[in-house]
């Protein structure tokens, strides 16, 4: 049997790299970010976000995902992303999730630790009677909310919504997180002109700090040394998201426009799946320095 994930974020920081994530919102998606983990022998994550799940159906990608592990005996795994509730955190638990995002940013540190402890009691209590183990991941300083093309920083976020190390370690410490989602530069979205800059030392305080693996999302528009760095300084998980929605996009549009008269779907797709599966293998090989 394969390794778990958590077992699998214990290696990847012995070793310096870090486990790619990657958002889905139909099934195709997943082809092509399998095919390109499979090709470079690498574990990888599958996200979908509280949208995204509504759409290509809670339990069937749960079914996929789990199906597809146990019949290759591969670690590919599913991360319900940005859960806002704990009933949505519960129900990706129910499913069968190996991981889900409490997304309490926008609360006051208070009740943040309060939804994500209760969420990290409801995962031990659902491990114990069936054996699946779900990570809890909490999410600490806010970063935006849409995986989308910007003309701007998002609104809201500023230097003052950015992660203290401080305000982690107590984060952790209070709501027994398997994994923290911290603020350090990073957005969700990719912006026209370019991202900020990541802030390394802030990484590397936090992770001194908590003593959990540390996920960077919003991987969109983040220079590959920014990613070498923060991958240095202690994160072992990066989202990406937007970069596979534009390239998807461009290519079905491609597809389309070069292709009038084509009307089965699976030949007009297949360009956008490819052009996922490039995304995701380069993505891959920078976060495993291969
Ligand atoms: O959770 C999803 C990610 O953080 C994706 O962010 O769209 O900026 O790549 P991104
Ligand atoms: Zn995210």
């Amino acid at each position: 049997m394969t390794k778990t994930l958590k077992e699998y974020l214990k290696e990847v920081k012995e070793k310096g790299i870090a486990i790619g994530h990657f958002n889905i919102s139909n099934i195709e998606a997943i082809h092509g970010i399998y095919n390109a983990a499979k090709k470079l022998s690498l574990p990888v994550v599958i996200g979908v976000s509280e949208g995204e799940e509504s759409f290509i159906g809670r339990d069937e990608v749960a079914c996929l995902i789990k199906m597809l592990r146990e019949r290759d005996n591969y670690p590919i795994f599913l991360n319900g992303d940005h859960h806002y509730t704990f009933e949505s955190v519960k129900n990706a638990i129910d499913a069968g999730y190996d991981s889900v995002i409490i997304d309490g940013a926008k609360l006051s540190i208070e009740e943040n630790i309060k939804t994500a402890k209760q969420c990290v009691e409801y995962a031990r209590q659902k491990s114990k009677e069936t054996g699946h183990e779900t990570l809890i991941e909490g999410e600490l300083g806010f970063i935006g909310q849409s995986s989308k093309l910007l003309d701007k920083m998002p609104d809201g976020v500023s230097e003052e919504t950015m992660t203290k190390p401080e305000d982690a370690k107590y984060f952790v410490e209070q709501t027994g997180i398997d994994l923290i989602a911290p603020s350090v530069g990073n957005i969700h979205g990719m912006i026209k002109t370019g991202n900020p800059k990541l802030d390394i030392d802030r990484i590397k305080n936090i992770c001194d700090s908590c003593g959990i693996p540390l996920v960077l999302h919003g991987g969109s528009g983040i220079s590959d040394k920014d990613f070498k760095e923060a991958i240095k300084a202690g994160i072992s998980m990066i989202h990406i998201n937007t970069e596979i929605r534009v390239a998807y996009k461009q290519a079905l549009e491609k597809s389309l426009k070069e292709n009038p008269d084509e009307i089965a779907p699976y030949k007009l797709i297949e360009p956008a799946v490819e052009a996922i599966e490039n995304i995701v293998e380069k993505r891959l090989k920078l976060f495993s320095n291969l």
